[in-house]
């Protein structure tokens, strides 16, 4: 590992101008698997990648993103959820994988078994924690791309239905975000941020 993850963390900005220089595929493979890694509500791993390395492929995303420095990033990598780690049998796999490592009781596992939950694919409605998975995961990958030199910028300003489509994904794959990777052509100062005072509550 290259950079100490606090000054990856001070030095991270979100970069919209690339250098055209290729990132290497080793480095896309630590970033992917720096997604891998990520925790999860049981473990659902609800994430999916598409990796678009080259011209040919991320040209696909022509018409279906707003901003256009996304596609002068050397890769993109399209962020998305899989609405069949929420189906029932998918979830008790994972819980009963969790009880069998003693990392959940049974009791609580029967918490999770008691909910409702879809038995079909069409039938699941994503829920909000499933954000929070690919949030970290998405996350994880702009840090380690920060700390191989690389800049990144989170986007979810683009049309998901049309990346849907111009991609050829299947139903239970949702966009929800994408993740421009290249060397930096820019160094921005820090943007603004909330005080300290203003981000901390004191108890009652
Ligand atoms: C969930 C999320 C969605 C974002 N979507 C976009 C986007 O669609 N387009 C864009 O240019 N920046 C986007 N950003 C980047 C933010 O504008 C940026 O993080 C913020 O202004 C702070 O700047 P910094 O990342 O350089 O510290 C997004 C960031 C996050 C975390």
């Amino acid at each position: 590992m290259s950079a100490k993850l606090e000054e990856v963390i001070k030095n991270r900005r979100s970069i919209r101008k690339f250098k055209s220089e290729q990132v290497p595929a080793e480095d896309l493979e630590r970033i992917i698997e720096a997604a891998r890694l990520a925790p999860s509500g049981t473990n659902r791993q609800p994430w999916r990648f598409v990796l678009l390395g080259d011209d040919r492929k991320k040209s696909k995303l022509e018409g279906a993103v707003i901003q256009p420095f996304v596609l002068r990033a050397p890769a993109v990598i399209v962020c998305c959820l899989d609405r069949k780690s929420y189906t029932r049998g998918l979830v008790e796999q994972r819980m009963k994988e969790l009880v069998r490592l003693n990392v959940v009781s049974e009791e609580a596992a029967g918490y999770i078994y008691n909910r409702k939950m879809p038995e079909k694919t069409e039938d699941v409605v994503i829920p909000s924690s499933a954000y929070i998975d690919l949030g970290i995961a998405v996350e994880h990958m702009v840090l380690m791309a920060g700390s191989l030199g690389l800049g990144s910028c989170w986007v979810r300003l683009f049309n998901p239905q049309q990346v849907h489509e111009a991609l050829g994904l299947p139903a239970n794959i949702e966009a929800v975000a994408l993740l421009p990777l290249g060397y930096p052509a820019e160094s921005p100062p820090p943007r603004p941020r909330l005080d300290r005072n203003e981000i901390m509550i004191d108890p009652e």
